[in-house]
């Protein structure tokens, strides 16, 4: 009946992103109760069914518990059931059509887009967060990029690194049509060197929010960068932390086997990047089973 560690771990994070004081829980597991009372300030307060007197900020209502699903990296009928019934009825009409061009100009390199309901997901935390300022490495088309530029405020930016202009000339129409084109700023580039210039200029330390999704080999030294420049309390998110599952097999195992090459020769990066982030005290960490898997990093110190 607990929830798992993981969805545990990113409630506990989402409760100090909020600076929630006041919650609510529906459904006793002692389990995730404990994991918010420590995520609570000192003078917080949980509220317990019977005991409620006010609005509470936030809540959790426990979900059917029957299916032994939760640590499955969802797909086939499960993850069309999220797009159909949640993801796409409120997806943005840019994003959409952002979306089709994409499939339609790409083929299947359209596969390295975010899916539509991972970028709902980092909406509402930027928008939870109220991030003014962001990173985005590795851009392609847009989606996620578009998808964050909604989320933020109109004097928001976003500065977004990419080698390939020309992926991301195929989804400019719809980001300027959204109307969000001035909250972005496009750096054609390696994003090493781009770090590197920010590292050594008064951006230091500025950033509320970075999503990384490039080259999986690149992730560690991504890591050392982006720590000096997001703010003490702000968020790195990385993204395919699961690789399509291929981090929990070891290479005789038959499903493994079956994976194309392009994940086999990337699998121990993304391995070691995923130890390298559980051995770091100076983030809080959650890895979350959404899209390809999804690696919170909130900055401590
Ligand atoms: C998975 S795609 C990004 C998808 C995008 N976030 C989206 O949701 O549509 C990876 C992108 O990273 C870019 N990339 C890879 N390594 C890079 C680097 N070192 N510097 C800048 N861009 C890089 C590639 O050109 C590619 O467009």
């Amino acid at each position: 009946m607990n929830v798992p560690a993981n969805e545990t771990q990113f409630l506990s994070m989402l409760l100090k992103i909020m600076n929630a004081k006041k919650t609510m829980e529906i459904g006793f597991t002692g389990y995730s109760l404990l994991a918010t009372a420590l995520a609570l300030p000192d003078d917080g307060r949980k509220y317990n069914i019977g005991e409620l007197s006010q609005v509470p900020e936030i809540i959790f209502p426990m979900a059917d518990l029957s299916l032994n699903h939760k640590y499955l990296i969802v797909h086939g009928p499960v993850l069309e059931y999220i797009l159909e019934k949640n993801a796409y009825p409120r997806e943005h009409q840019q994003l959409k059509e952002l979306r089709e061009v994409t499939a339609e100009k790409c083929g299947k390199r359209s596969v390295m887009s975010v899916p539509v309901d991972e970028a709902q997901f980092l909406s509402m935390l930027l928008r939870i967060m109220n991030a003014k300022k962001t990173m985005e490495i590795g851009v392609f088309t847009g989606y996620s990029l578009l998808a964050t530029a909604l989320a933020l405020p109109d004097d928001g930016q976003v500065t977004a690194i990419d080698l390939d202009k020309e992926a991301y000339e195929t989804g400019l129409p719809f980001i300027q049509k959204a109307g969000v084109g001035h909250k972005i700023n496009f750096i054609q580039s390696d994003a090493f060197s781009v770090l590197d210039d920010l590292i050594n200029s008064e951006e230091n330390s500025s950033f509320d929010f970075i999503f990384v999704d490039a080259e999986k080999e690149d992730y560690m030294k991504f890591h050392e960068k982006a720590m000096k420049l997001v703010r003490i309390g702000g968020i790195i998110a990385y993204d395919n932390t699961l690789w399509l599952g291929s981090v929990a097999y070891g290479q005789d195992d038959e499903k493994y086997s079956g994976m194309p090459e392009s994940i086999w020769k990337s699998k121990d990066f993304v391995v070691q990047f995923n130890e390298l982030i559980v051995s770091d005290h100076r983030v809080e960490t959650c890895l979350l089973s959404v899209g390809d898997g999804l690696t919170l990093c909130r900055r401590l110190y």
